[in-house]
């Protein structure tokens, strides 16, 4: 992102073909199985919602899953098999902060009380390639209301993993840990999701195992990977991209298709797997759900 090697994707205008949802239901549920996070959430529940269609087709496995931004792991997109050696299991979320009970919550603990979901939305970087996925996991606002913040907290702090596995971590370049943030109001908005898996299967590593943020009406480097710990605060936080390039990266990296990154046009998106470009939409297309949580909000760059 700071170094300029970005690419882009981007996909025709076909509707998507949801069979494949229904023909992965079985291993969504097998593969959650394996895992043994799920025993008492009742794995027959996990449906795909109907309200999050995105309007084109669905990007192949192949592409969403080779294809990856994981800096802890490397500047490469080529990280996926370097990913695997990260050991997911066991793992634990602390939640500190502004909440009425600072702890630390076992992942197969935290499973059992959220109700999981399968939802397609477009993600776009902010280096202007895009996908269109279908993430099984559960609303952010549930693990938000899980963790029980005090009235006072203003944002939403996600900390990610820093593992020994993780080569990208001896790059002295780089502000470690990788941290996210939103408001308490975005983190409220029915979109935001946590993400446990993707195309009816387990999280990839490389993909953010066992617990990801996805965003979709903000630029990808929002949707923090391997979420270890949620912190709630009055002060917005310094997050990792912003950190390195105020000026590219900010705080709010809204997605709009009329301001441009500084070294690039935001115009348009290339989906993975196609060299076709198709116009970026504001706010990623989600404008209807979220332009409301902005309204009034004059000062701020709201769109970088
Ligand atoms: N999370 C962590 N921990 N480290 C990262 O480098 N990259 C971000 C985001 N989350 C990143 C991260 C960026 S820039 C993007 S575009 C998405 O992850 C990419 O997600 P994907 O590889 O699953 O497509």
């Amino acid at each position: 992102m700071y170094i300029v090697r970005r690419r882009a994707w981007e996909l025709s205008e076909r509707f998507v073909t949801p069979e494949h949802l229904a023909m992965n239901r079985r291993a969504l549920l097998a593969g959650v199985g394996a895992t043994a996070i799920l025993p008492s959430v009742g794995r027959a529940d996990v449906t795909t919602n109907p309200a999050y269609t995105p309007g084109r087709a669905i990007t192949e496995e192949k592409y969403a899953t080779t294809y990856n931004n994981y800096y802890e792991f490397g500047e490469s997109k080529n990280i996926w098999r370097d990913a695997q050696n990260l050991k997911t299991q066991p793992w634990s979320i602390q939640f500190d902060g502004l909440v009425a009970r600072p702890r630390t919550i076992g992942l197969d603990d935290l499973l059992k009380q959220v109700q999981q979901e399968e939802r397609i939305y477009r993600h776009r970087c902010v280096e202007t390639w895009a996908m269109t996925v279908p993430w099984t996991g559960f609303p952010l606002s549930a693990l938000v209301k899980l963790a029980d913040p005090l009235a006072s907290a203003k944002y939403v702090v996600f900390q990610t993993a820093q593992d020994k596995s993780m080569d990208g971590l001896n790059a002295p370049f780089y502000p470690w840990p990788y941290i996210e943030g939103v408001t308490i109001q975005e983190a409220a908005n029915d979109l935001g999701f946590i993400a446990t898996g993707l195309y009816g299967k387990p999280l990839p590593k490389q993909n953010g195992a066992p617990l990801r943020l996805t965003l979709p009406w903000k630029y990808g480097f929002k949707s923090a990977k391997a979420i270890v710990k949620v912190s709630f605060t009055e002060k917005r936080p310094a997050t990792f991209w912003e950190s390195i390039g105020p000026s590219e990266y900010g705080f709010w990296a809204n997605v709009n298709p009329a301001v441009p990154h500084p070294r690039w046009s935001q115009a348009t998106e290339r989906l993975l797997g196609s060299d076709e470009r198709i116009p970026t939409q504001l706010f990623n297309g989600y404008a209807e759900q979220v332009a409301g949580l902005y309204s009034g909000q004059t000062n701020e760059k709201l769109f970088m």
